[in-house]
């Protein structure tokens, strides 16, 4: 969603702003703008994308070694070059770029347009700018400190005013901003990507925190103005996982990538010998272990699907009941005190609000809450109180592929461990470590199905819907790779139990309906094979993902495209990659921008 820039330092600004703002397009936006300090405040701002706005600053370009930079996604207000940050406030002395929503804007408007002020936007970042101005205070940290005391809702913000040039000042609530600590120069961001070309030290902000950036140096303060410490964490990665390298696409690459990040998520962590896995992360003891009684999985979009596969993983290895929620229906459901309850929130980006907000009210509720998530200091990962990082590397697609097949494996990892501590064996625990080791070697050979995936692209690319099934831990792989399809394609489609299938989409099959069948061996697979019988039934159009070794379907299917046999706990990591490839190819037929797909957000952070 939005992203936040801001420099200050011995350059000049706008240069650092849009690079910084140009790593932040994969979040999606719909408009983008910089304020830079030069005795007044110079703002340029427009909707569209970042290449029209560095036509816009060669044609009337801004001076200045202190600034702030904003991408929006619009939510109170369209994108029009109005709505777009930075805002300002009646005086024009300051501007403003704020990502979250702020919730009583509203009656923030009401009382300061009484009091004189004129707004001229429609956003609720405005109220902000406005209260700022209002606000009693020596210095631009007083003011913002005092502001934010009538605000309610979530913010990342960063504020510059000609009042104290050479400053920028931060405020982070529920929703993320890091400082970049450079050489003699600092930057802010809410996602390390944008400040990597110039550092990789970063300072994670916590909720509640106020910062205050100069050339000389930074401060971290509390609400009342009480300085505070905080470590400076290095990113582990750099510039040539946010470059294309050659792919034409970053979905492309990262489902290119997967036998690697499967390999890195596994790294280090599988005890061949005690046929276990190590998972230090966890920060969960062997008593606290088998307190365990239940276990609730909340998550959103892609995620949510891992954690229903995670749901098959981890009744089969440890025998826990598990349940699987949408993150945004849990966080306001009545709250059950379960003693025993581990939750687990999984989050690709470790900022999604509903997800963050679902843990929080589990950890209210007195559970046990552990996050696998891919961001390193990410604030899902910072509250709960343990986890497991995916180590799959920053993803930038629009579209979550590689989090996917590494937050699956993740869910293996912790399976077996768990299983090991509540009756696995250790003979079976081995297995599965071997199983779990040859994985990425039968990852990069479902990749070669990709010439194959893309003729099956041509002849479906101008289908209007689409019915994905699956049974048992493949269902949730047909809801994934439904999902891929409509993001990126626009083409309706849905996932669906094989077998609910006949309890309504079934009036839907005809002739130009592609149902994509998912049929790999295992216990389900003669049910699977029934189920594409009554598809075949009634003329429409199979596309079956099988598993080598299965035998020719010829008879009864269209196509078929087989990836490796496994073991059937790890076979959503293989069976997704041909339905992660057919909607990548079908979008790039239809002329879709698969990495910015309309309306979407990498990243949701508001509810
Ligand atoms: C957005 C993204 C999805 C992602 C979901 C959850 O909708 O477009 O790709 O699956 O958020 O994100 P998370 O970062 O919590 O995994």
């Amino acid at each position: 969603m939005c992203g936040i820039v801001g420099y200050v330092g011995p350059r000049e600004a706008t240069p650092v702003l849009v690079e910084g703002l140009s790593r932040l397009e994969y979040r999606g936006y719909d408009s983008a703008g910089v304020a830079v300090l030069n005795g007044g405040v110079q703002t340029r701002k427009l909707a569209g994308r970042i290449t029209r706005l560095r036509g816009l600053l060669a044609e009337a370009p801004v001076h200045g070694s202190c600034g702030i930079g904003h991408t929006r996604w619009a939510t109170h207000g369209a994108p029009t070059e109005r709505n777009a940050h930075p805002h300002s406030d009646c005086g024009g002395t300051l501007a403003l770029v704020h990502n979250g929503i702020i919730e009583n804007a509203d009656v923030l408007r009401t009382r300061l347009e009484r009091a004189g002020h004129r707004f001229v936007t429609e956003t609720d970042t405005e109220t902000l700018a406005h209260l700022i101005e209002e606000s009693a205070g020596e210095t631009l940290e007083e003011r913002v400190i005092a502001a934010l005391d009538h605000v309610e809702g979530t913010y990342g913000i960063a504020v510059v005013s000609q009042t104290d040039p050479g400053k920028i000042v931060v405020a982070r609530r529920g929703s993320p901003v890091l400082l970049g600590v450079g050489d003699g120069e600092f930057l802010v961001a809410s996602d390390a990507s944008a400040v990597l070309a110039h550092t990789r030290s970063v300072v994670y902000l916590n909720d509640g925190d106020v910062a205050v950036v100069t050339r000389a140096g930074y401060r971290v303060l509390d609400r009342h103005a009480q300085e505070q410490d905080r470590a400076v964490d290095d990113i582990e990665w750099d510039l040539d996982a946010i470059a294309l390298g050659g792919y034409p696409h970053f979905m492309l690459k990262e489902i290119c990538e997967q036998a690697e990040t499967v390999r890195s998520t596994l790294r280090g962590r599988l005890l061949a010998g005690e046929g276990t896995a190590r998972l230090n992360g966890l920060n969960l003891t062997p008593a606290q272990c088998s307190r365990i009684r239940r276990i609730v999985i909340v998550a959103c979009g892609t995620s949510w699907h891992a954690g229903l596969v995670g749901r098959h993983i981890l009744e089969e290895l440890s025998e826990i009941p598990v349940s699987v929620e949408y993150a945004s229906e849990y966080r306001y459901r009545r709250e059950l005190r379960i003693p025993g309850t581990l939750t687990i929130a999984i989050s690709q980006s470790g900022e999604t609000a509903d997800t963050l907000e679902a843990l929080r009210a589990a950890k209210a509720a007195g559970s046990t809450v552990i996050g696998l998530v891919n961001v390193v200091g990410s604030t899902i990962a910072r509250e709960a109180d343990g986890g497991i990082y995916l180590h799959a590397g920053p993803e930038i697609g629009v579209a979550s592929t590689k989090a996917f097949t590494a937050q699956v494996v993740a869910l293996l990892l912790l399976g077996l461990w768990l299983g090991r501590q509540r009756g696995l064996s250790v003979d079976e625990g081995r297995v599965m470590v071997t199983e779990l080791l040859g994985l990425p070697d039968l990852v990069a050979r479902a990749l070669q199905v990709e010439s194959q995936v893309r003729a099956l692209a041509e002849r479906h690319a101008d289908a209007r819907n689409a019915l994905y099934l699956g049974r048992g831990v493949n269902f949730p792989v047909a809801l994934e790779g439904a999902l891929k399809l409509k993001e990126i394609s626009y083409i309706h489609a849905e996932g669906y139990p094989a077998a609910e299938m006949k309890h309504g989409p079934i009036a839907l099959i005809d002739e130009n309906m592609p149902v994509v069948c998912l049929a790999p061996k295992d216990s389900v697979y003669p049910k699977v094979v029934s189920n594409m019988q009554e598809v075949k039934a009634r003329g429409g159009r199979i596309i079956a993902i099988t598993s080598e070794g299965n035998g020719d379907l010829g008879r009864l299917v269209d196509h078929q495209i087989a990836v490796p046999a496994s073991s059937p706990l790890l076979a959503p990591v293989l069976t997704v990659i041909p339905l992660q490839l057919l909607a990548y190819h079908i979008a790039v037929l239809r002329g879709c921008d698969v990495d910015r797909p309309r309306n979407l957000a990498k990243s949701v952070t508001v509810e």
